[in-house]
């Protein structure tokens, strides 16, 4: 951020204005792209990436890919693709395989996003079907924050959900402040992700009441002792992001809560995308086996995808 903001500081010096035209320029482009972009399903981001990069002003490199597979580089002034930024995956992973979360170009750019949000204090709503890899992004994000500034907590929404038991969570992971006020560590900000947040029971009034909760959290920062109501507690350097699946739970959830997100959809992996995953994962594994077994990785992942991919579309 601070090589940027230099970069930009001595384009200004040295008077190239159309540079830092071009500077402002792209990053709208990338904001407005992801904006109104961003929530689009498998079907429309095609269409929406063909038009915006025919409309827009900075030119988009021209080979196949989509919109929002390029990120704005500003010190080269051009469209990077995501894989550039692509971490290597960790060799030497050790915990639950479950929780191993190979880099993509995916987990990076959302990664990036909700970087850009946290700073800004703002949550990000993913929204996509089962296994699209929402919770991954989340979670792999809060792998790697700086616990001395940054702190998260996750919980799941479900049926049972209701907003006693959210407010029970949200108060356990903030301490006593200064006389009404409650937060994390001083100097410190905590973001609750709310996995699931379509879950809860829709109640006879067409409400859910955590969400309910959330919203007057998010709107005003406080929440009431439920012992005695008059009693206001204010909840300071906290932030809501979540992700939730449409087609479980209810479609819908609260106009007056999903406005506090940026939505964004999570699209069905491509293959290529599971070949990346399942190939890097393989070739760890089999790195300490003969040449002639390590070398057949790739072709044990293509065999095991088309497999899969047989039986997936079969009708
Ligand atoms: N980049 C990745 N690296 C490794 N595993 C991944 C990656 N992305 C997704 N997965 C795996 O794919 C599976 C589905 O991902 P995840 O649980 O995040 O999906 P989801 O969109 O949250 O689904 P649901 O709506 O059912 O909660 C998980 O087992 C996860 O470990
Ligand atoms: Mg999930």
């Amino acid at each position: 951020m601070k090589t940027q903001l230099e970069h930009l500081k001595r384009l200004r010096e040295e008077g190239k204005e159309e540079d830092v035209k071009q500077l402002y320029e792209a990053f709208f482009v990338f904001a407005a792209m992801w904006a109104l972009g961003g929530p689009l399903d498998d079907d429309d981001k095609p269409g929406f990436s063909k038009h915006w990069m025919s409309y827009s002003r900075i030119k988009y490199p021209d080979n196949g890919g989509q919109c929002f597979d390029y990120y704005w580089e500003p010190l080269e002034g051009t469209w990077r693709p995501w894989e550039d930024r692509v971490r290597a995956m960790d060799p030497h992973y050790d915990g639950l395989f479950s929780n191993l979360v190979v880099p993509t170009a995916e987990t990076t750019r959302q990664r990036f996003l909700l970087e850009v949000h946290v700073k800004a204090s703002k949550g990000i709503l993913y929204v996509g079907s089962a296994g699209t890899g929402k919770t991954t992004i989340v979670r792999d994000y809060f792998s790697t924050l700086d616990p001395e500034t940054t702190l998260s907590a996750a919980t799941n929404f479900n049926s049972y959900t209701d907003s006693k038991a959210l407010q029970v969570v949200v108060m356990g992971h903030v301490d006593r402040r200064a006389g009404r006020a409650y937060g994390p560590a001083p100097g410190k900000k905590l973001i609750y992700f709310m996995d699931d947040l379509n879950m809860p029971y829709v109640d006879g009034y067409g409400t859910q009441s955590p969400i309910c909760l959330v919203r007057q959290i998010i709107d005003h920062g406080i929440v009431y002792d439920r012992e005695h109501l008059d009693e206001q507690k204010l909840l300071q350097d906290i932030m809501f992001t979540a992700c939730m699946n449409p087609k479980a739970g209810s479609f819908h959830v609260d106009g007056r809560l999903s406005r506090h997100f940026t939505l964004v959809s999570c699209l069905t992996a491509e293959r290529e995308i599971l070949k990346t995953i399942y190939a890097q994962i393989l070739d760890a594994h089999l790195k300490t086996f003969d040449k002639s077994i390590s070398e057949m990785s790739l072709k044990l992942v293509a065999a095991t995808t088309t497999v899969f991919w047989g039986v997936a579309t079969a009708p």
